[in-house]
């Protein structure tokens, strides 16, 4: 195993004591954990699961007594499998500088607790002795809890689902099953999946993922909003002018191209990940932080959105670029592209929520992919101040709106712009920020990495984070329309360069609102 791959063990003052709650809350309770990852060969288990999984044992969170499973068709033994997670262990940390030290050896104690299990997804009988290996390592406890995560592609969903829930439910405790993205294609694809899962499972047992939830900062959304008395006031249609949801990447499909055409970026991004966000940030206040109050008011804000309107959005598709000797490819150059697809990979849209809080107020929504940055934030841009007093002075404005920024990644930060004079004897007014980047605010503290969060969220039980089954009804029912015009109308994206700013139509419908993207 290599030593250098990591150091999780950085906290903050006052950090520590809380983590040292929690390792007593989560270690000294007997109660075991089995975590099986179907899929555990694939893209996702290697990025995300096994990292989070490690992290989790590092700092404390896991229970004192835990197995991690791993299964999938491709033949392993569980020391290949081993190496497999070491590999997918990266640097967290500049390890040298904090005290990392017991790293390899922590590594070494979560590499005993990894077993591989071969099998296929539509046989019983792999699941049996899946399920008999997992009793055996069970037998000295009274209390299991048993997660099943499905790492695999949609078309396999259900069969595993069900072979999960028919032969390996825990005998001893809870099971969980947490569900991967996408979540059907359309509204009818979605309802057939979930009836196709609550035939085995129940919604409590559900866990469906959108790791936008377990970002940092979109966690703090919901403090920001109601624990700062200043933002109470202003939070709606009389003061907020627009609200812009931003999601870009500097890279295209890279070898996801074939999944990606079946989806396009609405699907991907939008549905998801950029709706759950807009649903955090227009919601009004839960009765409390628990996972159902939290919920009932994300689905009743997306329900009175307004349905989207062709003349609303604008798409656009990358095309090849070649820049200082080096070529970008197209989208279509994508091998697992079928040729001339039309499929959008940049969306930016209009959205209303038709309630009184947020009547007339545009919620811009944009997400694209090889563009020139990798960023995603919020922009919340206010009212003019009334009023004269600052306003046009020899026929130039000289104050610009307010602004608040939420970036969600990367260099996590929440600045607001305000108006200031510039110092000095004239009244020229200047803009300026108040600043809180996490970087020098937290110091050292590592950001846990958003599946970190969310898997340690399934083992303690806690839904607030995901997706219960009539929000992502209410989902799909906003896009379902868009996007079957889209698809049956053949409606062509435009097409803008690799690393360019996208298409110039999304420039277009935000000046139609009288915004210029962020
Ligand atoms: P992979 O394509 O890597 O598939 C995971 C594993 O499933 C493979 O290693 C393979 O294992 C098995 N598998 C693949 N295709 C099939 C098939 N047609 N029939 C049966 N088994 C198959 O998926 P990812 O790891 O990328 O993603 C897993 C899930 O997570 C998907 O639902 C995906 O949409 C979702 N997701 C992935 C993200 C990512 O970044 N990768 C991001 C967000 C969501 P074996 O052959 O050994 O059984
Ligand atoms: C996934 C999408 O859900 O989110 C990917 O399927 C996208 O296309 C990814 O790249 C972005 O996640 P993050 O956390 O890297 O911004």
């Amino acid at each position: 195993v290599n030593e250098t791959f990591v150091d999780l063990g950085v906290v903050a003052d006052g950090v520590e004591e809380e983590r040292e709650a929690n390792v007593r809350a989560t270690a000294g309770e007997g109660e075991m954990l089995s975590f099986v990852v179907f899929g555990a060969s694939g893209d996702l288990a290697k990025k995300k699961i096994y990292p989070a999984l490690f992290a989790l044992y590092y700092e404390g969170r896991l229970p004192k007594n835990f197995m991690i499973y791993g299964y999938a068709r491709s033949k392993m033994t569980t020391e290949a499998f081993k190496d497999k997670i070491a590999e997918s262990l990266t640097c967290r940390l500049d390890w040298s500088k904090q005290g990392g030290s017991d790293c390899a050896q922590k590594s070494e104690e979560f590499f005993d607790r990894c077993v591989y299990v071969a099998g296929q997804y539509d046989v019983a009988a792999d699941f049996k002795a899946l399920d008999a290996q997992m009793c055996e390592d069970e037998k000295h406890v009274s209390a299991v809890k048993r997660v099943f995560y499905l790492s695999i592609p949609p078309s396999i969903f259900v069969p595993v689902a069900q072979n999960a829930a028919r032969e390996c439910q825990c005998k001893k405790g809870d099971t969980r099953v947490i569900v991967e993205k996408p979540f059907g294609r359309d509204l009818t694809s979605s309802r057939e999946l979930t009836a196709a899962l609550a035939s085995e499972l129940s919604e409590e047992q559900t866990y469906r993922i959108d790791h936008y939830l377990g970002k940092e900062l979109i966690e703090n959304l919901t403090v920001m909003r109601f624990s700062n008395i200043m933002f109470q006031p202003l939070w709606n249609r009389n003061y907020i002018r627009n609200v812009q949801i931003n999601f870009s990447e500097d890279f295209g499909t890279e070898g996801r191209g074939g999944y990606f055409d079946h989806y396009g970026i609405i699907r991907d991004i939008m549905q998801n990940h950029l709706l759950q966000i807009l649903a955090l940030f227009a919601m009004e206040e839960p009765a409390s932080l628990n996972a159902e109050d939290i919920r009932d008011e994300k689905v009743k804000v997306i329900r009175c959105m307004r349905p989207i309107e062709m003349d609303n959005v604008a798409l656009g598709q990358y095309k090849g670029r070649l820049t200082d000797g080096r070529k970008y490819p197209a989208y279509l150059d994508d091998e697992t592209v079928p040729k001339g697809s039309l499929c959008p990979t940049f969306a930016a849209m209009a959205l209303f929520i038709d309630n009184a809080r947020w009547d007339g107020v545009p919620f811009l929504l944009k997400a694209g992919k090889a563009l020139h940055k990798r960023q995603a934030e919020i922009r919340v841009q206010f009212r003019h101040a009334p009023g004269n007093l600052y306003g046009e002075r020899q026929g130039r404005v000289e104050h610009v709106t307010n602004e608040l920024v939420i970036r969600i990644q990367p260099d996590e930060a929440i600045y607001l712009r305000i108006n200031n004079k510039v110092p000095g004897l004239g009244q020229r007014l200047d803009q300026t920020v108040l600043d809180l980047q996490y970087k020098s605010a937290y110091g050292q503290v590592q950001l846990p990495d958003a599946y970190e969060r969310l898997i340690l969220d399934v083992i303690n039980g806690d839904k607030r984070l995901f997706i219960r089954n009539d929000e992502l009804e209410a989902a799909w029912k906003l896009f379902t329309p868009l996007l079957d015009k889209i698809e049956q109308q053949k409606i062509a994206p435009e097409l803008y360069p690799y690393g360019s700013r996208g298409p110039i139509g999304a420039h277009y419908l935000a000046s139609r609102f009288n915004v210029r993207w962020g």
